[in-house]
């Protein structure tokens, strides 16, 4: 299927998403370490969540992002609740390998075995009310190599068996992400990749292996989208108030990192041109990094999935842009 501006295919399976996906870390609502470290983004209202991913379907998404861990399995039910008769009409990509309880909605762990690997499947496909995940992703990112071929193996049984259509891995590491390569109904790598954070050998893998590249934090976790400021603290309940080590750009308790945003405001004029939003430029320099991309950035309400929905239709930033881009960052 040809690549178009509003289209992308999932590497070398052939399945036909949207350019844009949704992801559904945010609506999963809050949940924790068992030492309190908060894994969500604080509380979300799950009928705007609902509606949001209604109006993404209005809009032409027909690709979802979720995993068995967010918000301890509320995302998925979500997903599964708002998509309701669409569900053939949408390919839904989630994640397996955190333990996790979904009564206390803590997260204690996570199990890299082929055992629990087919425990979660089951698990996820109750939740999402289906009987077969698109593309099933693990989401252990510094997995063991070794242990990763044992479960690449065992998505190859569960395409075989129906249950899933295609997998990935979820890694920033382009050595990991090339060992699930290897596997002949591997379809893509999820990593992060937004304007400030570009993953070069990820991407040059996804084209030597006829791989898409779904894109997870395409707004730096909300910092393109030009509303965060310094000095305010977010809910006690989102992980960007408590960054962990892997979250730049926001610090503990007081808001975005003033040298991110600095960043963000050299870009602004490059970024909101031809009448796109922030966040709209921020999609658009995705698009125009590579033809595999797929962002899938998070939202809560029905304005940001509005928002959001409307970057396709205004296609990637120009090469110049893109020039201008990288001569402003000095890159
Ligand atoms: N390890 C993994 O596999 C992994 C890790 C991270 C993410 N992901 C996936 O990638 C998806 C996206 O990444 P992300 O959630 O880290 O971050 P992101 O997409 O960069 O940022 C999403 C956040 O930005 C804000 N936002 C979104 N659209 C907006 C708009 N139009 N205007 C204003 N604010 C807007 C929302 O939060 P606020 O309204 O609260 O600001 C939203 O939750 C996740 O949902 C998940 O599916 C996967």
């Amino acid at each position: 299927m040809e690549t178009t501006e509003h289209n992308r295919t999932l590497g070398r399976s052939g399945i036909e998403v949207s350019a844009l996906g949704f992801g559904c870390w945010a609506i999963g609502g809050e949940w924790q370490t068992a030492d309190g470290q908060p894994l969500g983004w604080g509380k979300v209202d799950d009928e705007e969540s609902v509606r949001a991913i209604q109006r993404a379907l209005d809009l032409g998404v027909t690709f979802f992002d979720t995993a068995d861990a967010y918000g301890t399995g509320h995302s998925e039910r979500l997903l599964g609740r708002a998509l309701g008769k669409h569900r053939s009409d949408v390919v839904i990509a989630t994640k397996w390998g955190n333990l996790f309880d979904e009564r206390t909605r803590v997260c204690d762990g996570q199990d890299d075995s082929p055992e629990h690997l087919r425990r979660a499947l089951t698990a996820s496909l109750r939740r999402l009310n289906t009987d077969h995940v698109d593309l099933y992703q693990l989401h252990i990112s510094d997995a063991d190599p070794e242990r990763a071929a044992e479960l690449r193996d065992t998505c190859e049984e569960l395409v075989a068996e129906g249950l899933i259509r295609a997998y990935a891995w979820s890694t920033d590491d382009p050595a990991r992400a090339a060992v699930f390569a290897q596997g002949p109904h591997c379809a893509a790598v999820q990593h992060r990749l937004n304007i400030l954070q570009d993953a070069p050998e990820i991407l040059a893998l996804c084209a030597e292996s006829d791989l898409a590249s779904v894109n997870r934090s395409p707004l730096a976790m909300g910092l393109l989208t030009g509303k965060h400021t310094t000095g305010r603290a977010l809910d006690h309940a989102d992980i960007r108030n408590a960054p962990p080590a892997w979250l730049p750009g926001f610090l503990a308790n007081t808001g975005a990192d003033p040298a991110w945003l600095q960043r963000v405001d050299a870009l602004r004029s490059i970024l909101t041109s031809d009448g796109r939003t922030l966040a709209q430029g921020a999609l658009a320099w995705i698009w125009a990094r590579s033809p595999r991309t797929i962002p899938i950035p998070g939202f809560r309400t029905v304005a940001q999935a509005e928002e959001n929905a409307g970057a396709i239709a205004k296609g990637p930033l120009t090469a110049g842009q893109m020039a201008d881009v990288d001569r402003i960052l000095e890159r």
